[in-house]
C-alpha cells in the first residue's frame, strides 16, 4: 500500500495547524532567508523577536549589506553561533554586489551563498519560488524514521542517502513551500522528540513506529555526542577607571565577540588570587587588588560545556602584557557585542566587594 503521508500532512495543515510565526506565508526571499538563518540553531520562541528587530532595522537586503558590521553583531548578541552572523553579512554583500541586490531565485545559486546549506536552500527556494526541494533536518529525519520504522542510523552515509531519498519522495510537487512548512510544523507540534502526540496524530494508522510501540526508540543515531568541558576564568581588570577587553579571533567559539582577559583551563581552578601563575605573570609585581570573585557560571553549547567565574580586580598602572587589548570606558561596554556567558554575568547584581 502506498503511504498517504503527504495528503494527510497537508490535510492536517489546513484543518488543524494553528502554529503562527511572523515569517509564515512570507514571499520575500530576503525575509525568508533571514528567518531561516536565525532558526538554524535557535528555537522559534527565542528567534522571533530577533527576526522582528532585524527586519525593522534592515528592511531590505541592501540595508543589511550597507550596515556597519559591529551594529549587526550587536543586534545578534545573545543568539550564539556567530558564524551565522558573519555569513549573514557576507551573503547580503554578495547579493548587493553580484546580484544588484535582488535575491537569486534558483536552488543552486542560493545554496552557493555563505552560510546556506541544502536545508536552508530548500526552505528558501520552496517558500519564495515554489522550487520542488524537500527540506531535510533532524525534525524531518525523526518523522520519516518513525513513519517508515527505519533503524538505519541517521548519521551514516547510507542513512543520509536513504532519508534524503524518502524526504524528496514525500514532497508535494504542486505546493512544495506549503508542504515544507507543514512538515516542519508537524515535527514541532505533533511528532516531537519527547512526548509526541501520537493519539492525536493523523498518521498513526500507517506509522510503523506507532504500530510497533517503538516511537521513543527512533530515530537511531550511531555516535553519541562527545561533549568537551572547558573552564573560562575572566579577569575584569580595571585601570584608571577603564576596562581591558579584546575581540576574539580564530576558529573557536564566540568568534568576533568581545571578552575580558581570559585564563582558560581544562579543569576547575580553585585558587584565583595572585598566587595563580597566569595572574602573577600578568601583573608582574605590581600591587593588585582583587575586589570580587563571582559564582560559578555554566553554559551548554552543542559540543561543549563552558564553566567559569569572573574575577574583578584593580591595578594602578597599565599592564604591558595587555598592550594588544583595548582599554575602554565602562560606559562604552554596551557598544560591544559579548557572548551570553559574559552578558549574563554583567546583567546580575555585583557581588559584594571582598578582600582576598
Ligand atoms: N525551523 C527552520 N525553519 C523553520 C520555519 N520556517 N518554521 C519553523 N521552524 C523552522
Amino acid at each position: 500500500m502506498k503511504p498517504d503521508f503527504t495528503r494527510k500532512l497537508l490535510q492536517w495543515n489546513k484543518s488543524s495547524n494553528t502554529r503562527a510565526m511572523p515569517w509564515k506565508g512570507e514571499k520575500d526571499p530576503y525575509k525568508i532567508w533571514l528567518s531561516e538563518i536565525i532558526l538554524q540553531q535557535t528555537r522559534v520562541e527565542q528567534g522571533w523577536s530577533y527576526y522582528e528587530k532585524f527586519i525593522a532595522a534592515f528592511p531590505t537586503i541592501l540595508h543589511l549589506a550597507r550596515a556597519n558590521e559591529e551594529k549587526v553583531f550587536k543586534m545578534w548578541e545573545g543568539l550564539g553561533y556567530y558564524s551565522r552572523c558573519k555569513n549573514l553579512i557576507a551573503t547580503a554583500r554578495t547579493i548587493a554586489s553580484e546580484y544588484k541586490g535582488k535575491f537569486p531565485n534558483t536552488y543552486d545559486q542560493i545554496e552557493a551563498l555563505p552560510g546556506i546549506g541544502p536545508y536552508t536552500a530548500s526552505a528558501i527556494s520552496s517558500f519564495a519560488f515554489n522550487a520542488p526541494h524537500a527540506v531535510l533536518d533532524g525534525n524531518v529525519q525523526r518523522i520519516i524514521a518513525r513513519y517508515f520504522g527505519i533503524t538505519t542510523p541517521i548519521d551514516t552515509t547510507a542513512g543520509k542517502k536513504l532519508f534524503q531519498t524518502l524526504a524528496q519522495s514525500l514532497l508535494h510537487h504542486d505546493e512544495p513551500g506549503i508542504y515544507n512548512q507543514a512538515i516542519m510544523d508537524f515535527g514541532a507540534v505533533i511528532c516531537k522528540p519527547q512526548n509526541p502526540l501520537c493519539s492525536d496524530c493523523v498518521q498513526k494508522k500507517e506509522c510503523e513506529a506507532f504500530k510497533q510501540n517503538a516511537v521513543t526508540q527512533l530515530p537511531v543515531k550511531q555516535k553519541a555526542i562527545v561533549r568537551k568541558e572547558r573552564w573560562f576564568y575572566y579577569f575584569i581588570i580595571e585601570c584608571k577607571g577603564k576596562w581591558y577587553i579584546r575581540q576574539r579571533t580564530g576558529k573557536d567559539i564566540w568568534e568576533n565577540l568581545f571578552e575580558f582577559v581570559l585564563f582558560e583551563s581544562p579543569a576547575a581552578v580553585e585558587d584565583l588570587t595572585v598566587k595563580l601563575p597566569f595572574l602573577k605573570k600578568l601583573v608582574n609585581g605590581q600591587a593588585c587588588q582583587i575586589e570580587s570573585i563571582s559564582r560559578m557560571y555554566r553554559q551548554q553549547l552543542t559540543h561543549q560545556t563552558i564553566h567559569g567565574r569572573f574575577v574583578k580586580l584593580k591595578v594602578q598602572e597599565a599592564l604591558p602584557a595587555l598592550n594588544h587589548f583595548l582599554l575602554i570606558d565602562k560606559k562604552q561596554l554596551s557598544e560591544y557585542a559579548f557572548p551570553r556567558f559574559i552578558t549574563t554575568f554583567l546583567g546580575e547584581p555585583a557581588p559584594p566587594a571582598q578582600l582576598f
